[in-house]
């Protein structure tokens, strides 16, 4: 707090620094939105850090989970991670390399990492793929839509297994 009468201090760098990630975060959430068109989320179990069981109850199409991963309005991972991309120019710098994820992660855990990564580190920016409560920030008609739907999720989660080093 500034006293009455004290000389007007100078804008703190940290304010300039919030105020650029709160532009960032509803940048990102706007990305995040007009995307998915499914209304419910289909249920499904944690088991040890994983969700072992597919969203749909079949197994997702790898090339079309590499097309989510790349699409900057869908799947928008590039926008944090890096990955064996060549044709990419523009890839982000704040995740780790998603080359290998398939080796390193069995599918339940890229799965949940997908669905809720918050689950798995409450501190993570990796936005939960399919949730609907918690976006606060998206427009009234998107909060019951996730990001991604199930399908998407699959096909995400296909693509990420062939992930190996
Ligand atoms: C806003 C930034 C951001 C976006 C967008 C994002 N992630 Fe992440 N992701 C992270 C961060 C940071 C981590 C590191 C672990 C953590 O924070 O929990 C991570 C971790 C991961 C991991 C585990 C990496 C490893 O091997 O250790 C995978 C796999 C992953 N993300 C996949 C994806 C996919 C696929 C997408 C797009 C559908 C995506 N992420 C979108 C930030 C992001």
């Amino acid at each position: 707090m500034q006293k009455l009468g004290s000389a007007p201090s100078r804008r703190k760098p940290s304010a300039d620094r919030i105020a650029g990630a709160v532009a960032a975060a509803l940048l990102v959430s706007a990305d995040f939105t007009a995307i998915a068109d499914e209304g419910s989320l289909r249920p499904y179990t944690i088991v040890r850090g994983s969700i072992p069981a597919s969203l749909t109850g079949a197994a997702g199409d790898p090339a079309r989970g590499r097309a989510i991963v790349l699409d900057r309005r869908l799947g928008a991972c590039l926008l944090c991670h890096t990955g064996p991309f060549p044709e990419e120019r523009f890839q982000g710098t704040l995740a780790p390399d998603l080359s290998g994820a398939g080796s390193r992660w069995s599918e339940g855990q890229l799965r949940l990492r997908l669905v809720d990564a918050p689950r798995l580190n409450p501190d993570t920016i990796m936005p939960p793929y399919y949730r609907v409560d918690g976006l606060t920030r998206v427009g009234s008609v998107w909060r019951e839509k996730p990001i991604l739907t199930a399908e998407q999720i699959e096909d995400v989660v296909a693509f990420l297994s062939t992930l190996r080093d």
